[in-house]
């Protein structure tokens, strides 16, 4: 492993790390995607085998369930627990609001709901993922569509100023298919100001399932920096709008 990329996987370690220490006797907690969520995943398994604490899980895609299951850790579903304690995820992009764009792993949409479900949301990430605007060096904004519905929503992400590309696979023919069965538009909207307004338009297409802008729903960022982890509390704290449902 090159010197750079090193220094990446223990920032993305380091900042996971610290997210897990939230983790507490007999919480039920929703588990991220990607590869910072999976360094979480892992060490939560470690702390259920060193400390013997009793933790129930809701994974948010197909890879966070197989790293669960590696690591011993149990699994339950939101039919059981519709609320959770906490959820520890990763991040493609983060504004200085600690608004985010995710979805670059293609379960934004279990990843949304599962936050959606928890009390607090803890976010993982290196310290590449910050940006002052979202969409910063045409960062897209990962939409999940059924593919029926693609070529209308695809005329109106145009019609909205946004440079939709249907994501493909590099491991088979055709497009990536989600773990919903669905399609992944990644949308160039270049810099976006008003990422609320965005997610809102965005989530009115009808046939768009969700898109990856998660606004005011992060609590605690924690960004892996050379050898510390630095922790952002997001100002308004407790006003997941989503968890009051
Ligand atoms: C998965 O769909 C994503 O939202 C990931 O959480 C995000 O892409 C971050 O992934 P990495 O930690 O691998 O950068």
């Amino acid at each position: 492993m090159k010197l750079k990329e090193e220094w990446i996987e223990k920032a993305k370690r380091n900042a996971a790390l610290e997210a897990v220490k939230q983790v507490k006797d007999s919480f039920v907690i929703g588990l991220g995607s990607g590869s910072t969520a999976a360094y979480a995943i892992k060490e939560i398994g470690n702390r259920i085998e060193r400390e013997e604490i009793h933790i129930l899980t809701v994974p948010t895609s197909y890879q966070a369930f197989t790293l669960a299951v590696k690591h011993g850790i149990p699994i339950t579903t939101l039919e059981e627990h519709s609320t959770l304690n906490l959820t520890i995820d990763g991040a493609d992009q983060i504004d200085g609001e600690l608004n985010l764009i995710k979805g670059m792993g293609g379960a934004l949409a279990r990843e949304k709901i599962v936050a959606s479900a928890s009390r607090r949301l803890l976010i993982v990430a290196d310290g590449r993922k910050q940006v002052e605007f979202l969409g910063k060096n045409n960062h897209p904004v990962p939409i999940e569509v059924l593919p029926f519905a693609a070529p209308i929503v695809t005329r109106r992400l145009k019609k909205m100023g946004g440079k939709p590309v249907l994501r493909e696979s590099n491991k088979k023919v055709g497009p990536v298919i989600t773990d919903n069965g669905n399609v992944i538009m990644d949308v160039n909207f270049g810099l976006i100001h008003k990422p609320a307004e965005l997610e809102l338009e965005l989530t009115g297409l009808p046939g768009v399932v969700e898109a990856g802008l998660f606004i005011e729903m992060a609590d605690i960022v924690y960004i892996g920096k050379n050898s510390v982890v630095e922790k952002i509390e997001r100002k308004n704290v407790g006003t997941n709008s989503l968890e009051s449902f």
